[in-house]
């Protein structure tokens, strides 16, 4: 068996050789972030896959993801190097659940999170991630907007929006373990601190905190932020870059159980032996990829929130 140095040398050689880019979610184990040509939120790395000239995507994070590049790029390979890396929170609609929601709302438009599979996102009509939520929904031009799967980005988003909004009630299961008391907790113990959080957190964390934003966001308010302590409400990924970055400042993660199991299946040993035999392929039939495409293709016109 190979060890740590010896993979991330191999993987590095198989990129080169295979003409390929390896992007990684910021909730990625810490190795796969150190290796990766680009680490992201939803957003970037959306954009990523929909502009690199490389031949093949090695996409290191959740189903989903790899399938939005997979729409945006269908002449590119696209390789999740764990296919069983799902997204609890997509799985919570399925196109059935969605064509019946419809029905009972002929004419309003659906704006999908992107944290949803291929076949949900080709009956939307626009897509968003949390780094642009507010702003697509804004972009819609119809007074009553219905918004999948999370409930609780919806409700942040109906906060700030002047859009009449109704939800699906899926969720992460992730954000939802993090709970008010703990937030509380970790405020009274660091008075100083200031507390951000992501939208897919609970309504009653969300109320708590100072700022309100996707993970890529969460990196430019700990560089702008005055504060010496900061208490995170998201997956614990995030602290790699965080700690990295702001050297001089203390992060705190409020809960243990802000950790996201899927995110964390794949390993060094599964890029490289996706990578030597070219395997784990994530593919969209060309019906539903040509429609899904719309909808990712309206929210990239739409720029970020934050
Ligand atoms: P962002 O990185 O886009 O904020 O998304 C968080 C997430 O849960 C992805 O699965
Ligand atoms: Fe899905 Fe939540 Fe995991 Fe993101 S953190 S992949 S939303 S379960």
């Amino acid at each position: 068996m190979k060890n740590r140095e010896e993979l991330k040398k191999e993987i590095r050689a198989l990129l080169k050789e295979r003409d390929a880019i390896m992007i990684a979610h910021n909730y990625q184990r810490d190795e796969i972030q150190e290796i990766a040509d680009l680490t992201g939120d939803s957003l970037a790395l959306s954009q990523a896959a929909a502009e690199s000239p490389s031949k093949v995507i090695v996409f290191c994070g959740v189903h989903f993801m790899a399938e939005s590049a997979a729409i945006l790029s269908p002449h590119k390979t696209v390789i999740l190097p764990r296919l069983d890396a799902g997204c609890p929170m997509a799985e919570m609609i399925t196109p059935e659940d969605l064509i019946k929601e419809k029905a009972k709302r002929p004419g309003v438009p659906v704006v999908a999170y992107v944290n949803t599979s291929a076949a949900v996102k080709a009956l939307s009509d626009i897509c968003c991630t949390s780094a642009n939520a507010v702003k697509v929904v804004d972009s819609v031009e119809s007074e009553k907007v219905y918004m999948i799967p999370d409930k609780n980005l919806s409700h942040y988003v109906s906060l700030s929006s002047k859009k009449k909004m109704e939800w699906w009630h899926g969720f992460c299961p992730t954000h939802e373990r993090l709970k008010p008391e703990e937030v509380i907790k970790a405020k009274e113990k660091n008075p100083d601190a200031v507390f951000v959080c992501h939208p897919e957190c609970n309504p009653e964390v969300v109320k708590l905190a100072d700022h309100v934003c996707s993970t890529s966001g969460m990196y430019k308010y700990a560089k702008a932020s005055s504060a010496k302590t900061i208490i995170v409400g998201t997956e614990m990924g995030i602290l790699y870059k965080l700690k990295k970055e702001n050297p001089d400042k203390n992060f705190i993660i409020p809960s243990n159980s802000l950790i996201c199991p899927n995110m964390k299946l794949t390993t060094l040993e599964d890029v490289a032996e996706s990578l030597r035999e070219m395997k784990n392929i994530v593919r969209v039939s060309e019906d539903i990829r040509e429609k899904a495409k719309l909808s990712l293709d309206r929210m990239l016109k739409v720029p970020r929130d934050f």
